[in-house]
């Protein structure tokens, strides 16, 4: 049971992992990524992380040479090499390496790893009492749509977080509440739900797009509409979706009691649809 790597499509031993200094990624952070998670040894959705991949591929002009099947492939042979059950599997892609220069490089190709490492996820204790999040103002580029690497604003806002004692940064922008530095935000208000609409001010989590499927099969209302800040600190429930966050109940944002300050009843029930959900999927 080991953290399992592959670079370019060969197994290589952690510790001699190595990319050039020349790396577009590492320059430039000209390159995307997914998370996705493993759960009792079988990949959660890889399908729509690798859909959305592709996605943002397209949208910055990056040729995925290597083939999004042969990355699947070896996403499945690190998994199973790695023996793990709980684990987190992590892709990234960058244009490649070449003398630095902004404009694209020809003839270069792709720099893409996998990685397959052991997750011990959450404490239980944050999915049963929920957790605090503080608010942040949205400095991050117009496209947060796409997963790129760029991630020095949201690590900012992380790291707000963590010195303020937090779970989570919660972005907001001209009074709205955007997303969370790595997960969306829902809010309960009368039994509905809402969350951000999937433009280019957040990233649309594959999490995110499951909780509305599993709303639309138990009649549970949402939409999908921008909130303000108030009617944040005004809501009856707040949770958080993410690979890795699942859903997460909030009961304090900026010091603010949210509802009765414990996880809310619509967030428990997410909570256990989501739950046998989990047990459903492999693929
Ligand atoms: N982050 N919004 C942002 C900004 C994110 O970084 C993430 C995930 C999400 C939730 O997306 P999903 O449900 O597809 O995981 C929303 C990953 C887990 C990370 O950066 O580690």
């Amino acid at each position: 049971m080991s953290t399992v790597v592959y670079l370019n499509g060969q197994r290589v031993d952690y510790e001699n992992a190595k990319i050039s200094i020349e790396d577009r990624g590492f320059q430039f952070g000209d390159g995307l990524y997914e998370v996705v998670h493993v759960y009792n040894g079988r990949f959660f959705h890889l399908d729509r992380h690798l859909a959305r991949l592709q996605k943002g591929a397209q949208e910055i002009y990056l040729d995925l040479d290597f083939g999004l099947d042969n990355l699947e492939k070896v996403c499945r042979v690190a998994l199973r090499e790695s023996g793990l059950k709980d684990a987190s599997l992590y892709i990234q892609v960058t244009r490649g390496t070449a003398i630095r220069q902004h404009a694209f490089p020809h003839e270069v190709t792709c720099t893409w790893v996998v990685i397959v490492r052991e997750s011990k996820g959450n404490p239980p204790d944050f999915y049963e009492n929920g957790i605090s999040c503080i608010l942040v103002p949205d400095e991050r580029w117009g496209r947060c749509n796409i997963k790129t690497v760029q991630l020095l604003a949201n690590c900012i806002a992380k790291e707000k977080a963590s010195r303020a004692g937090a779970y989570e940064a919660i972005f907001h922008r001209g009074g709205s509440v955007i997303e969370g530095s790595s997960s969306n935000v829902f809010i309960v208000k009368d039994n509905m739900m809402l969350t951000h609409p999937a433009n280019k001010k957040i990233l649309n989590g594959i999490t995110r797009g499951i909780v509305l499927e599993i709303a639309d099969q138990n009649n549970i209302e949402y939409s999908e509409e921008v909130f303000s800040i108030d009617d944040l600190l005004d809501a009856d429930e707040v949770f958080l979706t993410g690979t890795t966050t699942e859903i997460m109940p909030v009961v304090k944002v900026d010091g603010k009691i949210i509802g009765d300050g414990i996880p809310g009843k619509l967030t428990k029930v997410m909570q256990e649809h989501y739950k046998k959900y989990i047990q459903t999927i492999d693929r």
